[in-house]
């Protein structure tokens, strides 16, 4: 999928076809770890107490919600392009104070709709690696963002311990999608995942493209043996 809008489409559709089941999947596939690494994000932007945090690529809402739980008066947009991933999260959400506070939009994290420095804060779970352009979105998260707010994103990367790699690309490439593909149906949502891991940038690579947006000093702290990387940028 080189043609921008073509990978637009195909995320959009596979995202639609599993919205569902995603956060059951989420919870079975990861053994329940993606919980601590939206925690652990949520918690190295608890500095930003004050106004709007965007949460881009919200899908089902699981970081939205981590946001509101652990500060009580923060308010979240939640922006996303995937109309049916919002609404499976809206309608599962307990109907407390938490769900008043978040503002799900449907959008593109490419042209995100929202001013421009009108966020103290933003995070990304899962997401970056979707875009069809990634520089494009890290611009507009610079746009986006206030001077002196902090960027956020969580994301698969690759791990590099000789004993964990194999087992890891294993269970990524052969049991994950079998095994989600019998839950959701679509497995080729799930061999999407395990390519579109392998074909992400090294962080390294990512760091430069932050920097470049216009993040100073962007940094990096990979988890869980560099499952995932949280990358963090300020402006
Ligand atoms: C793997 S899900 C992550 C959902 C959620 N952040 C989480 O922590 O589970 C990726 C989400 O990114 C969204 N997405 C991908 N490309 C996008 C874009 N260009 N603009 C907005 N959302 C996008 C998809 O629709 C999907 O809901």
């Amino acid at each position: 999928m080189n043609n921008p809008d073509e990978k637009k489409k195909f995320v959009r559709e596979k995202f639609s076809s599993i919205s569902a089941d995603y956060d059951f999947l989420n919870t079975l596939l990861s053994f329940n770890i993606d919980r601590y690494w939206r925690w652990v994000t949520t918690r190295m932007l608890g500095a930003y107490k004050d106004g709007t945090v965007l949460d881009l690529c919200a899908g089902t809402l699981p970081l939205s919600l981590e946001l509101t739980r652990q500060m009580p008066n923060r308010q979240v947009l939640a922006v996303d392009f995937c109309e049916d991933m919002l609404l499976a999260g809206w309608k599962s959400m307990a109907d407390n104070g938490r769900k008043a506070r978040i503002m799900p939009v449907c959008g593109d994290g490419e042209k995100i709709p929202a001013r421009s420095e009108s966020c103290w804060g933003i995070t990304v779970a899962f997401g970056v690696r979707n875009l069809a352009n990634t520089q494009d979105g890290l611009n507009e998260m610079h746009r986006v963002l206030k001077n002196g707010g902090k960027l956020l994103i969580l994301e698969f990367s690759r791990p590099r311990n000789p004993i964990v790699k194999p087992f890891y690309n294993f269970y990524l490439n052969k049991i994950l999608p079998k095994l989600a593909g019998l839950v959701s149906g679509d497995k080729e949502a799930y061999e999407y995942l395990a390519s579109s891991i392998a074909k992400f940038y090294e962080p390294a690579e990512l760091l430069t493209m932050m920097e470049k947006a216009g993040f100073k000093k962007p940094w990096r702290r990979p988890l869980t043996f560099g499952i995932v990387t949280i990358y963090v940028g300020e402006k």
